[in-house]
């Protein structure tokens, strides 16, 4: 698409939100590329907080111990092309950030109160420029509530283990299905059933089931829904 047809859409939110491996991080990406928006990566700044505690030997419950994280907080986010980028000052984390216990370990630091405020602060400032497609857990309901498009992707839980398994074996991580099944089943539990911000599907969010798509059907699907929601005719100028 030319850079001339995609002025319509420039300064617009697009909030997508779904479970583990239910293909979000693939789909905000390319959604991201066709669009010429930027890719905002909610995860990764949970993932961020859970490392920074780990390394400094912080707890999340101290409220010194988050004091000293947020007044020292100095991470920063960009999307190279392929993956995000994560760096504590001039430090490269984005592989450290990626581990198994890191991702555990995120999903329990995402439960406490004054870490989701911290970051949905932080993603708010970066949303109020717009032009963005964000990812994560409560973007379309506590993050941005005014998007101009919400998609709630969703797949069955076997496929999406089948997936991460996958995405593992590719960074020569050893595991097995069955062992992504019961690990996603946790971090679901944990994710959905948190009083703040949990994994939800806001009322005005388009459910994309993934299950049956490949990455390419999936990417047209949802962009096919976002240039409806965000044609000059059936916007009505919401924001975050
Ligand atoms: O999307 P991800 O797997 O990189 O996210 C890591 C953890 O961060 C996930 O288990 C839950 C948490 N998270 C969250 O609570 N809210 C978000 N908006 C994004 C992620």
């Amino acid at each position: 698409m030319s850079a001339g047809k995609l002025k319509i859409y420039a300064g617009k939110v697009i909030a997508i939100d779904g479970p583990a491996g239910s293909g979000k991080s693939t789909i905000a990406r390319k959604i991201a590329e066709r669009l010429g928006f930027e890719y905002l990566d909610t995860g990764a700044m949970y993932r961020a907080v859970a490392w920074v505690m780990r390394e400094e030997k912080l707890d999340p419950d101290k409220l010194d111990d988050f004091e000293y994280m947020r007044n020292n907080w100095n991470m920063t986010f960009h999307y190279d092309g392929t993956r995000t980028v994560v760096h504590d000052g001039s430090r490269d984390i984005s592989e450290d950030i990626r581990n198994e216990e890191i991702t555990a370990a995120s999903s329990a630091v995402a439960l406490r109160p004054r870490v989701r405020e911290f970051m949905v602060a932080l993603q708010q400032q970066r949303i109020a420029r717009g032009s963005v497609v964000l990812e994560g857990r409560d973007t379309g309901t506590i993050v941005a509530p005014r998007a101009h498009v919400k998609i709630f992707l969703v797949a069955d839980p076997r496929t999406r283990a089948e997936r991460r398994f996958l995405e593992y074996m590719r960074n020569g991580i050893a595991t097995s299905v069955e062992e992504q099944l019961e690990k996603m089943a946790e971090r679901d539990r944990q994710d959905s059933g948190r009083s703040i911000g949990p994994l939800a599907k806001a009322p005005d969010a388009i459910v994309v089931d993934t299950t049956e798509l490949n990455i390419e059907e999936a990417v047209e699907a949802v962009l096919k829904v976002c240039k409806t929601r965000m044609s000059p005719a059936t916007t009505s100028g919401g924001r975050q």
